[in-house]
């Protein structure tokens, strides 16, 4: 396979469902190409930046590459809504000072001292989904029960939201980010991405009318009376904050755990070694996130003319910053395609860095952590019962099917 090949896994939501066919094509980039030029049919041109030592380079230098106006790789449109038409604005779409300010208005809640609080939270419904489990009788699809409701239990609560509407959160975060997987997408619409955006709108509406009236000490009142530069934030500020939150707070640690476990049943070893050893946890689950790295990529386009890695790169072009090919670069990792549950230090960017870097970090290792103190002490036995299913995705993405035979205590 040639690298022009190669670089089309990119635009191929396919290739991310097929880990072994996405990382060969990667290791061959990184060693022969690691700034390539992508032409892709129905993609405006970019460059595809593969080792960690370049996503590093552009990370640290948000003055010369900036996330607007294409903050992520996603099809030409043509006829169809762009989603930079919609006028929702989220952190992933600001630069500079305004960034910083609207990152502000929430930085403090996602600091460890104030995430630590969810502790208790994080250890109930850890053991409300490992019960369940329990009361499944040994065999279940791991991603279905497990990993997909837990998250979404935890970051609505973290906002301050009924239980009630977690199936319409769940179903619309699906929509949002697994719409290139036909099993995800929303049936028949043409607009499908406006159409979702349109639900979210309409609900967190709700929400903000609520915040504002009746204030109580959640995220969403914070988000909804924030001001800004000595006034309140916009109406689609607002709404652009609780979707980021809502959305990048759900599928990315859902794929994690996921993918996490998928990894310990093609392990078994590193399994065994965390069981005899449930202190590995912390460890285990940083390796999980770069192991999976949920999170395919993000984009920046660069505000002047400059090089990267020996390639020239004018002004305005875009570059795709590949996470998890820069988490498997052996410059950076001692054998990056071993799966190590005791793995330090571990560099990765599975939550990128920078000015962008991940505002959830603590709180999704804390829900990680959680999940696994409970269910690791508590497993006698779990394998693999089927194979495995990586949902079809260009942004973020896991496994959609784990199927485990089990037994737990
Ligand atoms: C394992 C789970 C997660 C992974 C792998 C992940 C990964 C990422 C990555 C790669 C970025 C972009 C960083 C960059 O551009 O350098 C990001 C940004 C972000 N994440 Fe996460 N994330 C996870 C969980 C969460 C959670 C639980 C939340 C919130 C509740 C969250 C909220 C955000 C927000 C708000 C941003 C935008 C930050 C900004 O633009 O300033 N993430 N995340």
């Amino acid at each position: 396979m040639g690298i022009a090949e190669d670089a089309l896994v990119f635009t191929d939501p396919r290739a991310y469902a097929d880990e072994p066919r996405f990382h060969a094509a990667c290791r061959r980039l990184r060693a022969e190409a690691p700034v390539v030029r992508v032409d892709a049919p129905n993609y405006d041109p970019f460059y595809a930046v593969t080792r960690h030592e370049d996503v590093m380079e552009v990370e640290c230098h948000p003055e010369r590459w900036i996330n607007a106006p294409r903050p992520a790789l996603g099809p030409r449109r043509g006829d169809a809504v762009d989603p930079a038409d919609v006028p929702v604005r989220t952190l992933v779409q600001m630069d500079g000072p305004d960034h910083l300010m609207y990152r502000h208005v929430s930085a403090d809640w996602f600091k460890p001292r104030n995430i630590s609080r969810l502790a208790d939270r994080a250890a109930e419904l850890s053991k409300r989904s490992v019960d369940h489990m329990a009361a499944l009788g040994g065999r279940c699809d791991f991603f279905a029960e497990v990993a997909m409701n837990y998250p979404l239990a935890m970051i609505l609560s973290l906002l301050g939201l009924p239980e009630d509407d977690f199936p319409r959160m769940l179903k619309l975060t699906q929509e949002l980010f697994g719409n290139a997987d036909p099993d995800m997408a929303r049936e028949g619409a043409d607009n499908a991405f406006l159409e979702t955006m349109m639900d979210f709108f309409a609900y967190f509406q709700g929400v903000v009318d609520d915040r504002q009236a009746n204030p109580v000490d959640d995220l969403a009142s914070r988000i909804a009376n924030a001001e800004v530069d000595g006034a309140p934030i916009g109406l689609m500020e607002t709404i652009g904050y609780y979707v980021i939150i809502a959305t990048a707070g759900h599928d990315t640690t859902s794929a994690a755990i996921a993918g996490g476990m998928h990894a310990l049943l093609q392990h078994p070893e590193q399994l065994a070694r965390l069981q005899a050893d449930p202190g590995l946890v912390p460890t285990a689950v940083d390796e999980m996130i770069r192991w999976v790295s949920p999170v395919k990529q993000f984009m920046r386009t660069a505000t002047e003319d400059t090089v990267l890695h020996d390639v020239p790169i004018a002004a305005g072009e875009a570059v795709l910053l590949s996470f998890p090919s820069a988490n498997r670069d052996d410059a950076v990792f001692t054998d990056p395609d071993t799966f190590d549950v005791g793995r330090t230090p571990n560099r990765h960017l599975g939550f990128g860095f920078g000015a962008h870097y991940c505002l959830g970090t603590h709180l999704a290792k804390l829900e990680m952590k959680a999940l696994y103190n409970e269910l690791i002490p508590r497993l006698v036995s779990i394998e693999s019962d089927g194979d495995a299913e990586y949902v079809r995705t260009l942004f973020v993405g896991g496994p959609k099917r784990v199927p485990v035979r089990y037994e737990l205590v």
